[in-house]
C-alpha cells in the first residue's frame, strides 16, 4: 500500500514547501492541487467544462502564481461540479509507490480521508501575506487583503470547505524556519511509517 501524506491549510501557510520537501526526502510524489483549481480560473469560459477538459499543458501556464489567479481559483472552487470533475485525478495521484503527498484544502477532509499522515498547516496572517507577496513580488498590504477574503471564501463555502480533519495535527509555521517546520513534519512521516 502506498503511503498517503495529506496537508492542507490557508493561503500561503507554508503547506507547498513542506508537502515538496517531504516528496523530496522520501521519494514520494508530490501533486499541488490548488494548481488545478488555479489552472481552471486561468482558462476562462464555463469553469465546469474547464475543469472536465483540463491538460497538463493548462499547468504549466506562467500565470497561475499571482494574487488575481488565487482570487479566480478560489471562486471557481466554490462549484460543486469543478470540484467533483477533479476528484478522480487527485485520488489516482494519491495511490502511487512509494507513496505521495497532495496540498491543498480538503485533502484530508474530501480526497484522501484515509491518508496516513494528515497535516494541518497555520501561520499568522500577517506572515503568510509577507511570505506570499516576497514569492511572487507583489505589495505586502494587497496580498494580505487577497488572502483574507481567499480564506473567508474558501472557509464559507458549502461544498469541501476549508478546515482541518478531526485528526490532522496542526502545525503552525508563524515562528518556525522553513527547516524547523520540515524536520517537523519528517519526523512524524517516520514515526506513522515505524507504527
Ligand atoms: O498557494 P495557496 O495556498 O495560496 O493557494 P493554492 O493552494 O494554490 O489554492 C488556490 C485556491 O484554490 C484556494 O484559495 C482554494 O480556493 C482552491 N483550492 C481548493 O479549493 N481545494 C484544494 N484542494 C486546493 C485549492
Amino acid at each position: 500500500m502506498p503511503f498517503t501524506i495529506a496537508i492542507d491549510g490557508p493561503a500561503a501557510s507554508g503547506k507547498g514547501t513542506i508537502a515538496r520537501a517531504l516528496a523530496r526526502e522520501f521519494g514520494f510524489s508530490h501533486l499541488d492541487t490548488g494548481l488545478l483549481y488555479r489552472a481552471v480560473g486561468a482558462k476562462g469560459g464555463d469553469p465546469v467544462q474547464a475543469a472536465q477538459s483540463l491538460t497538463p499543458d493548462d499547468l504549466r501556464r506562467h500565470d497561475l502564481r499571482s494574487n488575481e489567479a488565487g482570487q479566480a481559483a478560489s471562486r471557481v472552487a466554490a462549484i460543486p461540479e469543478v470540484r467533483s470533475a477533479l476528484v478522480e485525478f487527485q485520488r489516482s495521484f494519491a495511490l502511487q509507490e512509494p507513496g505521495a503527498v497532495l496540498d491543498g484544502r480538503d485533502i484530508g477532509t474530501v480526497i484522501c480521508p484515509e491518508a496516513d499522515l494528515k497535516l494541518y498547516v497555520i501561520a499568522s496572517d500577517e506572515v503568510r501575506a509577507r511570505r506570499r507577496a516576497a514569492e511572487i513580488g507583489a505589495d505586502p498590504s494587497e496580498t494580505l487583503i487577497a488572502l483574507r477574503e481567499r480564506d473567508a471564501r474558501d472557509s464559507e463555502r458549502a461544498t469541501a470547505p476549508l478546515r482541518p480533519a478531526e485528526d490532522a495535527v496542526v502545525l503552525d509555521t508563524s515562528e518556525l524556519s522553513i527547516g524547523d517546520a520540515v524536520r517537523f513534519a519528517v519526523g512524524l512521516v517516520e514515526i506513522r511509517r515505524a507504527g
